[in-house]
């Protein structure tokens, strides 16, 4: 029997319920989920890699083939480190669709073993994103639903 190991990599600041979904249904599917943050974007985070990584722990600690970890560099060279043969990615809207597409066509060049699993978050998380989360937070918006209440305490500290 083979045994699929996929990789949700992502910027995750801060996990929304939609990554949840998504990582819950991936659970479902593969026999280990490794999420992964990347540790080395250019963007300006709210959360620092750590924080990131300490919420994701406690919010997924009740699937046991869930793992978070870190990474740098080139998402390719992290799935073979790791013997992953799936990036697993969640596509919410069309307009999710381009930059998806632009991704995981390119990570198939650099590495054609290695497939992309797109899934659909429930509908109702199809309009949230991290960026929305961070504004609302921002100019104190409700956050409940959005984000799991430790990501929501987190938040409302970090803009206090
Ligand atoms: O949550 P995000 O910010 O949409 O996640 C983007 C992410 C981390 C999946 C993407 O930026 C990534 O894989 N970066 C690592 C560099 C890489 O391998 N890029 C794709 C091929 S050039």
């Amino acid at each position: 029997m083979k045994t699929s190991v996929a990789i949700y990599p992502g910027s995750f600041d801060p996990v929304t319920n939609g990554h949840l979904d998504l990582i819950g249904r991936g659970e479902q599917m593969f026999d280990h989920l490794i999420v992964a943050v990347l540790s080395n974007v250019e963007k300006q985070p709210l959360f620092s890699v750590a924080e990131r990584v300490d919420m994701l722990k406690e919010v997924t600690k009740k699937w046991e083939s869930v793992e978070v970890d870190v990474f740098e560099g080139l998402l390719v060279d992290y799935a073979r480190k790791r013997g992953a043969g799936v990036i697993l990615r969640g596509i919410r809207a069309v307009s999710d669709y381009e930059y998806e597409l632009q991704m995981a066509l390119m990570n198939r060049k650099l590495e054609p073993r290695l497939e992309t699993v797109f899934m659909l978050p429930g509908e109702s998380y199809s309009y949230l994103s991290a960026r929305l989360v961070r504004q609302l937070a921002q100019f104190g918006g409700p956050l409940a639903g959005l984000v799991p209440p430790l990501v929501e305490q987190r938040l409302r500290e970090k803009v206090s």
